[in-house]
This record gives structure tokens, sequence and C-alpha cells, in this order.
């Protein structure tokens, strides 16, 4: 009787074991176990690529991460880019930052979470960028700085070229356009009171172009800049920047000479409130701006501004060249500069070698 006792436990123990063995069949396969699962795994050849996966078609996809549209000169830039890229037949993956620090550093990172090939970066201010570089370096993504500089330590490591203008030489040949003005007119010994519009604050153009115009006048004591404010590079604010100097020019009885503006957009801005306080620009007040876009042209034509130094936005076909040298395993150059012209309707008819009119080159413009 024992027996049979034992025989039948055994037999219902087996039984249970095999019951045990029937639900398992239910529960999910290990992950490295190799029997595909055909009712869950998609079709892959079905699926068209998410955004966000790589072209493998050898088109390049590159990130570009602009400051924004405030200026003739910007939007001319970025048209520059766009072009450049689809003449290459790559693919642009643009991002507008609305003049936000913040907002360029999360289009970066976006960028490298998409797996971008390169990364271009106009930065709106020079500092603040470390830890996204680095994030960029640790993701091996070559980045070129287009446009504006960057600020931080062993900075060069950190982007494979800097296509640019060169900001500070900018500067010094407003200031040398001036001088040689002044110096044409028989003031160059008369006190000269200088207003200047100054760009976005801690950007490397507004930094530069400062340092460069003051290292030429300088060494003029009797050429004072009375006042000195940004105008963020906007038309908009040139001219309500303008109108707050004018009222504290005249309730200090320091007559405005001269206005420096780091663009032609404030400058033109600024045009406005001085014909509001019923002055003549280029007259009353002798204006100087810089990037040499057409409606900067057209003013200087028509008499109502007298100088802009060139500053090209063009630089969309330098920064695919930079691409192409290093898919060529070429080396770019670490910096690239464009030449910096400077046009006028007065200067230049007499200093041919130095200074080029504005009429003449009018039907060039493209920005
Ligand atoms: O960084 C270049 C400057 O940015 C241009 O002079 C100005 O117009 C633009 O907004």
């Amino acid at each position: 009787m024992k027996k049979v006792l034992s025989i039948l436990l055994v037999l219902v123990l087996v039984a249970a074991l095999a019951a045990c063995g029937n639900g398992a069949q239910d529960t999910p396969a290990p992950v490295d176990d190799p029997t595909p699962t055909p009712d869950v795994a998609p079709p892959v050849d079905e699926d068209p690529p998410a955004d966000d996966t790589p072209a493998n078609d050898g088109t390049l996809r590159i990130g570009f991460s602009q400051i924004g549209s405030e200026s003739d000169w910007r939007v001319g830039n970025t048209e520059s880019v766009r072009q450049a890229v689809a003449d290459a037949g790559w693919e642009l993956i643009f991002n507008d930052a609305n003049q936000q620090q913040h907002n360029q550093i999360q289009a970066i990172q976006d960028f490298i979470t998409q797996g971008v090939d390169y990364i271009v970066l106009a930065p709106i201010v020079e500092t603040g960028w470390d830890s996204i570089m680095m994030d960029v370096a640790e993701a091996g993504i070559p980045l070129i700085l287009m446009d504006r500089s960057i600020d931080m330590p062993n900075q060069e490591d950190y982007f494979v070229s800097w296509v640019t203008n060169n900001f500070e030489d900018e500067g010094r040949r407003a200031g040398e356009w001036l001088l040689d003005f002044l110096e044409e007119e028989g003031r160059l010994g008369d006190d000269i009171n200088i207003v200047e519009l100054q760009g976005t604050v801690g950007s490397g153009p507004a930094i530069d172009r400062a340092a460069g115009f003051r290292e030429i006048i300088g060494g003029h004591a009797n050429l004072e800049i009375t006042q000195s404010q940004t105008g963020d590079f906007t038309t908009e604010l040139g001219m309500q920047v303008m109108e707050s100097f004018l009222g504290r020019a005249s309730a200090e009885g320091r007559p405005i000479d001269v206005l420096y503006a780091h663009n032609d957009g404030m400058a033109l801005g600024a045009i406005q409130a001085i014909r509001d306080a019923g002055l003549v620009p280029g007259e009353d007040i002798i204006i100087i701006g810089v990037d040499a876009v057409l409606l900067a042209f057209e003013a200087i034509v028509a008499g109502d501004m007298n100088v802009t130094v060139e500053c090209s936005p063009l630089l969309g076909p330098t920064v695919v060249q930079v691409i192409r040298d290093i898919e060529a395993g070429i080396t770019p150059e670490q910096i690239i500069f464009s030449d910096v012209r400077v046009f006028d309707e007065t200067l230049s008819l007499i200093f041919p070698d130095r200074y080029l009119s504005a009429a003449d080159d009018l039907p060039n413009r493209v920005y």
C-alpha cells in the first residue's frame, strides 16, 4: 500500500510541474533569447525612418543654431547658409533662437540627440557656452562657429573653424573714416561729441566694434564719446535710444556731432529719430553704420547717412567649404575672416584706394 501511495505522490508532482511549464509559455522571452517573436516586432522595412534618425544615403545633416532675425544682416546670413547647404544637397535642420541664449543651448542639445553630422553655431553672446560645448565635444560632432565669437577656457578646442568677420577691424575702419572725414571738413581740431549705439550687450561685435573705434579716436582728446548705450542691433531700439540721446544732449546743451552705430539697422532707426527732432541726418549729425545693407546704401546715396563699414553676412559658402574640407580629410583654417570694405559718397571720390562708392556698388547688394 505504501508503495502505491508513493507512486501516486510522484505522479501528482509530475502533473504539477507540467502545469507550471505551460504557464511559463505566456511570459515574455528573455531579452537575449534569439527566437524571433513575429507577432510583436514591426516589419523593419515597412517603417519610415523617424525624424531623428540620421539619413543613411550619404546626405549630411547640418544643425544650424541661428541667433534670430534682429536685422537685415541676420536675415541675409540665414539665407546664405540655407542656400549654400541646399546647393550642396545636404539637409539643414534650422533653429531660430529668437535672441535667447537658452534657446540656442536647447537647440544644440536637440542636435546632439538627433545625431546630426555637423553643428553650425552663431552664438548670441560670448560667454555661457562651456557646458554645452563640452557636450558637443563628448558627442564627437564637429562644430563650426559662424559670425560671433565665444569666450571660454581652451575655446579653440571646441570648434573646428570660425567663419567670421573682423569686428575689431570694422571698429578701427569706422574710426579712421571719421578722422579722414573731419580732416577733409577742416574740423579735426574741433570739439566733437560722439554718441554710440552699441550692439547686443556681451556679443563679440559689440565688444570689438567698441574697442576698435576707441583705439583709433583715442589719440584725439577733442573727440569724445558723450553717450553710449545698447540698441540691441535693432532698428526699433536704435530709434528709441537715439531719441533719448537727443533729449539728453539738448538738456545738457551738448549737441551731437557724430553717431557711431554698431549696425546699419540701428543707424536707420536713429535717422528717423533725428528727423523727428527737426535735424538733418547726414548733415547736422554725421552718421556711421556697420554691415553695408541695401537700405544703408540707399540712405547714403540719398545723403541721409554718411558711411557704412561692410560686415559680410554671406558666410554660407565658406561654411560649406569647411565641411567639404573636413569630409575630404583636410584640416580647415581655424579662423576665416571676410574682407572689410568701407562705402560712402564723399571720401571714396578723394581716396578711391581706401573707400568705395556706395552708389557704384548699390546694384550688387543682395541683403
Ligand atoms: O554679428 C553680426 C551682427 O549681428 C551684425 O552687424 C548685426 O546687424 C547683426 O545683428
